[in-house]
């Protein structure tokens, strides 16, 4: 399993197991399935409302001696309603409680976007600190204070784009160990994926598969599924891999992590043997000539301009 080094000294092995939409039963099998079968990374969140079936599984391997908590690298994050500094504490230990463990390796501020404290999902605009108000920054300060008290290892940000980055390393002063955004043949971000590399801020690609069993509400009806794409399923065919599978060999090897979520035990180990597959330059050129481009991932109800942002200048 490659692993890739942080910008902080901390190792992370290149495939993780999601866990975003595993269910009550499945996500605790799940975790277990993986570290089985040879998984040495998890990806959890608190609004994932699974952490601590994702704990036991984590747990009960470590019981059983299929593996050590020293080997795991375990990555949380938190919610948009703890980003006031005095709360974003309250929102680690909540995580560690739920999973029962002492440590995270990653934690991650979700989303660039701050909900008034209490407020699990927002109703309407008032819901939100305005940016101004809750800057991004100050909420990473605190962040990286948990990790000189030792509750988590590695600190790093998700959904941020070049703009945003640039704010809070300029604001903060901290240059976060890890960025988490969606990435995939159709979004794969590659002006992002370069300020990145050049800024040592490693990429993890979410939804690598075209997050296919995100809830309706969250789905445009003429959304067009990756993995049915022609050239995807033509050049798998042609390496003698699943469509699934090249899509995950094709975002390590353009430098980022990669976490796809299953459930099932035969596509757990599908995805776990590639993690060592050496993509053709052929299948690597295909993937990249793409066109398409789509996000799976829009969160459109946060958008209020002159409170939170514009649809453009979220992603910014
Ligand atoms: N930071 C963020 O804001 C953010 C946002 C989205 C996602 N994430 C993280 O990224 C993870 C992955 O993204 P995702 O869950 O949105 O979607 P995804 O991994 O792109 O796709 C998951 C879907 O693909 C299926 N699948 C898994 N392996 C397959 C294979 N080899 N062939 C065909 N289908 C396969 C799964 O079904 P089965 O389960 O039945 O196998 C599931 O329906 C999440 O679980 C979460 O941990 C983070």
């Amino acid at each position: 399993m490659k692993t890739v080094t942080l910008n902080d000294g901390n190792t992370m092995p290149a495939l993780g197991l999601g866990t975003w939409k595993s269910r009550e039963g499945d996500a605790y099998r799940a975790v277990k399935e993986a570290l089985r079968v040879g998984y040495r990374h998890i990806d959890g969140a608190w609004i994932y409302q699974n952490e601590e079936e994702v704990g036991r599984g984590i747990r009960e391997s470590i019981q059983e001696g299929v593996v050590e908590r020293g080997d795991i690298f375990l990555t949380s994050k938190l919610w948009n309603s703890f980003h006031a500094p005095e709360s974003v504490e309250a929102g680690c230990r909540e995580t560690l409680n739920a999973l029962g463990l002492e440590y995270l390796d990653l934690y991650l501020m979700h989303w660039p976007v701050a909900f008034r404290s209490g407020k699990k999902m927002p109703q309407g605009p008032d819901d939100f600190w305005p940016l101004s108000e809750m800057p991004v920054a100050k909420t990473f300060e605190a962040m990286v204070k948990l990790r000189d008290q030792g509750l988590v290892k590695s600190v790093g940000v998700s959904n941020f784009g070049v703009s945003r980055l640039e704010q809070l390393i300029s604001e903060s002063g901290h240059t976060p160990a890890v960025n988490q955004v969606e990435l995939h043949p159709y979004n794969p971000q590659n002006e992002l994926l370069a300020y990145c590399q050049e800024k040592g801020i490693y990429l993890t690609a979410y939804s690598p598969l075209g997050s296919s069993d995100r809830p309706a509400s969250m789905k445009a009806s003429d959304e067009p599924p990756l993995l049915d794409n022609p050239i995807v399923k033509d050049i798998a065919a042609e390496e003698g891999i699943t469509p699934g599978q090249l899509l995950i060999a094709w975002a390590i090897d353009r430098g980022t992590s990669v976490i796809p979520k299953s459930v099932n035990p035969s596509r757990i180990a599908e995805n776990f043997a590639i993690a060592s597959h050496t993509l053709s330059s052929k299948a690597r050129a295909a993937l990249d000539g793409i066109d398409t481009r789509f996000r799976y991932v829009e969160p459109k109800d946060w958008f209020f301009p002159g409170i939170t942002y514009t649809g453009e200048s979220f992603w910014a």
